[in-house]
């Protein structure tokens, strides 16, 4: 069954039992994931939503949803670019760094960095939180 929904007031269709993210993505929106992998190929799916950087807004829900494990439903209206979102991100983004090891400049992944890139774009400069 298909289901129809709107993200970013985007109208779209797409087969029920699909996540937030993987219909975002059919419409080429971007939503920022770090625990969350698909290889399709390998058939694996690693969604354990545990890191909630790719949470996002669902009208009628008083909590953001992870979009990588919260399957669409008819008529879901979603937002993936408020700013309670973004700020929910980039503390999650904090809350990460806080507990890690300070050592971009020597790091081996310093060039190839979902962390690092992703804490670059949300504009974290500084860490609010203890380790
Ligand atoms: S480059 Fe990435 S993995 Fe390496 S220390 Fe920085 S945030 Fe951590
Ligand atoms: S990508 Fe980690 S919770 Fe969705």
């Amino acid at each position: 069954m298909d289901i129809q929904l709107t993200i970013n007031d985007i109208p779209l269709t797409v087969p029920e039992g699909t996540s937030i993210l993987d219909a975002a993505r059919t419409v080429n929106i971007d939503i920022p994931t770090l625990c969350h992998l698909k290889l399709n190929e390998m058939h694996y799916n690693n969604n354990i939503a545990s890191c909630r950087v790719c949470v996002v807004e669902v009208e009628g829900r008083r909590n953001l949803a992870s979009s990588c494990s919260t399957p669409v439903a008819s008529g879901m209206v979603v937002k993936t670019d408020s700013l309670r979102a973004i700020q929910a991100r980039r503390a999650m983004v904090e809350l990460l760094l806080s507990d890690h090891p300070k050592s971009c400049l020597t790091c081996a992944k310093n060039m190839d960095c979902d962390l690092r890139a992703l804490a670059a774009e949300l504009g974290v400069r500084a860490i609010s939180y203890e380790g």
